[in-house]
């Protein structure tokens, strides 16, 4: 059964709420064909935006959709372009085949079934091509197609393109994107560090896209939709948004197991139950992950958890029996395999429920 707090899977447009002054940003971003970068703290709701706002302006606009968060090599990359675009298409399947051959040079298109659902779909065939002819295809076609429509290209996890070294992919998108007529590119991502050295000054794509954070959701939007399905006040609703800090699928996960508890009079000690709840469900994959650092990088991430700034004061570390260098370098292992971020001088766990095991430990 779907409650109306979807938290593990994407909303559908009648769940999603909230994100009126973004959708309104990101209308403007396409009605110019300029570009954006949508960066947040994890499980903000970036995909679910750009899905959302796609979905209502189907008709107006060619969107684009790619995740690239499995890419594990440039001719990926490229392929996830042609697949995005080639499941684009609006018509029948053989219409659609019949239009992406007349838009695409040297790729090759062929329905599939997926033997899951038997859904029908277009496939790519790219076997013989290189990475250069499959890149050039794309552009060529997407080219084309903003002839006659306005189109927007989406590609979700961005900060992968820097996990390619074999060619700068960065480099090599510039070319087109500074080219492009009616043409939107938005991208995003959370690894923050990776995505805004994408951007940074003098790097390829440096002015090319509007940098945008996307903030958590408000508690008067959240309370607006949330009254709606279960007894709770907006001082509740503050709570959970303060207990969560502001990020949207540890809330959506709270209001949902309120909603199938069908908990009413909700209160203080009803949440603090479902978070506990929550945090032990998670416990087994956090242990895993806990047991992925070495000893120095655990006393740092329980640092963290612990006290998020002023550590390295000589009573701190005396309690620790650790030397400030190897705290340092620990930390900074750990900030570089994004397990922990900064805001300022403080620093914190991405991922909240995370975050919340760690201050338990
Ligand atoms: N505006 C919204 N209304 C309702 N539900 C939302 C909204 N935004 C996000 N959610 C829910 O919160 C969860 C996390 O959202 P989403 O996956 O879009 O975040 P994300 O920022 O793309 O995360 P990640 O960093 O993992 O890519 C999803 O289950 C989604 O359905
Ligand atoms: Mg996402």
């Amino acid at each position: 059964m779907n409650s109306p707090f979807p938290y593990d899977r994407l909303s559908s447009p009648k769940e999603f709420f909230g994100r009126d002054i973004e959708l309104k940003k990101l209308t403007q971003i396409v009605k110019y064909s300029n570009n954006l970068l949508i960066h947040s703290k994890r499980r903000m709701g970036k995909s679910s935006l750009i899905k959302n706002f796609f979905a209502t302006n189907d008709e107006q606009l060619l969107s684009i959709y790619v995740d690239i968060f499995d890419i594990t090599s440039k001719e990926d990359f490229a392929l996830s372009l042609l697949k995005a675009l080639s499941s684009t298409q609006k018509m029948d399947i053989k219409s659609a085949i019949n239009n992406l051959t007349s838009l695409f040079k040297r790729v090759r298109v062929e329905p599939t079934i997926d033997p899951k659902t038997l859904e029908v779909s277009i496939k790519p065939i790219v076997v013989t091509l290189t990475f250069e002819q499959m890149m050039d295809d794309f552009f060529t076609a997407v080219d084309k197609l903003s002839k006659i429509s306005k189109v927007v290209i989406a590609i979700d996890e961005f900060q992968q393109i820097a996990s390619i070294v074999d060619v700068k992919l960065d480099a090599y998108l510039r070319k087109y994107i500074q080219n492009r007529g009616e043409v939107s590119y938005i991208f995003l991502g959370s690894k923050r560090h990776t995505l805004t050295s994408l951007f940074q000054y003098k790097a390829p794509l440096f002015e090319l896209a509007t940098h945008f954070e996307l903030t958590p959701l408000k508690v008067e939007d959240i309370y607006n939709y949330a009254k709606q399905y279960i007894d709770i006040s907006k001082d509740i609703v503050k709570y959970i948004h303060e207990l969560s800090n502001g990020e949207t699928n540890l809330i959506q996960n709270i209001l949902h197991l309120l909603y199938i508890y069908k908990i009413s009079n909700i209160n203080k000690d009803s949440v603090d139950d479902i978070l506990k709840e929550i945090i032990a469900s998670k416990d087994a994959s956090f242990r895993i992950l806990f047991d992925t650092l070495n000893n120095n990088q655990k006393i740092a991430l329980k640092v963290i958890g612990k006290y998020k700034k002023g550590f390295f004061a000589l009573d701190v570390l005396n309690e620790l029996n650790i030397k400030k260098q190897t705290l340092q370098s620990a930390i900074n292992t750990l900030f570089k395999k994004e397990i922990v971020d900064k805001n300022g001088d403080e620093y914190f766990i991405p991922g909240r429920a995370f975050e919340i095991w760690v201050e338990n430990l």
